[in-house]
């Protein structure tokens, strides 16, 4: 079998542009209001996401240099990019299709010139040679990196002081209760759709934050925030065959038996603020509660 980040890559190589065909550039859950029960068209309630996060992790007012950490095909990127005119931004993905798409986006929306999107694996920046930033954004993409508490380490020495991280990521519910093997079995099963190594509780993302030197950790659960995208992606699926089979739902599972997954799991949308040592995060997720 394939490792972990080959599975990734192919996954993304291969269904984004049908993700794109039908959703767009932004490859994240919508946020529907604190209670999940805004009606909003779905594309406007993704870039309601990127700004609710920003304003709930505290995102800084001037930034000058960002890092987009799993950029897709820059979605984030290019709105932080408007956000923060003044700006330089780097947006890493493993997929080339998404980088090659990513940099036809900012050529199109102008940003050409201050935001660079490229195919690397996060774990491969290095602050000394790719220099360090006001800002991580890191939305949707944490899950599929398997050592947190590098991920952290390498956040931390990537920002500069005074800086922040901005984290969305998929977790399980805290424990205890401990998951039952039903429940193990449930999430192995999303692991496997999404190709994601195992997922750890928020309070466990958390505690890795603060080991890497981030203080002031503060996490909060968005599941019903974002609740209503699950439906709408699942709707999709089922209208676009050639979507489900792509892997935009997962290997091998049609749209259904994804739904059936996510409905048995329980869907949650968590976010977390850390502080460091002059440096300060904002950590977001989106939670799998086993409920
Ligand atoms: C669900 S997509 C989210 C994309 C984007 N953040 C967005 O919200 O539109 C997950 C992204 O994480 C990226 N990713 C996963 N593991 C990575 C790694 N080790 N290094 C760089 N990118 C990674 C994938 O290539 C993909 O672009």
């Amino acid at each position: 079998m394939a490792g972990l980040n080959e599975r990734i890559r192919a996954f993304y190589d291969q269904s984004t542009p049908l993700w794109l065909d039908t959703w767009g550039e932004q490859m994240h859950h919508g946020y529907y209001g604190p209670d999940g029960r805004r009606k909003t068209d779905h594309k406007q309630a993704q870039l309601d996401m990127i700004e609710a996060l920003l304003q709930w992790g505290g995102a800084p007012q001037e930034v000058g240099s960002f890092l987009d950490a799993g950029c897709g095909v820059g979605g984030s990127s290019r709105y932080l990019a408007k956000r923060y005119a003044d700006a330089t931004g780097l947006g890493v993905t493993l997929s080339p299709v998404q980088a090659e798409r990513g940099r036809d986006y900012n050529r199109l929306a102008g940003v050409a010139d201050r935001l660079r999107i490229v195919a690397k694996d996060v774990y491969t920046l290095d602050p000394a040679t790719d220099g360090t930033y006001d800002l991580i954004w890191s939305m949707e993409s944490a899950e599929h990196m398997a050592d947190k508490q590098g991920l952290f380490d390498l956040f931390f020495s990537l920002l500069n002081p005074g800086g922040r991280l901005v984290m969305a990521t998929w977790c399980h519910r805290p424990e205890p209760p401990y998951l039952s093997p039903g429940d193990q079995y449930t999430l192995q099963q999303i692991c496997k759709l999404y190709h994601l190594p195992p997922l750890v509780s928020v309070p466990t993302l958390g505690a890795a934050a603060g080991a890497s030197g981030f203080e002031a950790v503060q996490t909060d659960d968005w599941s019903a925030a974002v609740e209503p995208f699950w439906g709408a992606v699942i709707r999709s699926g089922l209208r676009s065959p050639q979507l489900a089979r792509a892997g935009a739902f997962g290997g091998g599972y049609d749209a259904g038996g994804v739904g059936d997954a996510v409905h048995a799991a329980g869907v949650c949308y968590g976010g977390y603020t850390v502080r460091g040592h002059g440096c300060a995060a904002a950590l977001g997720g989106t939670n799998f509660s086993l409920r």
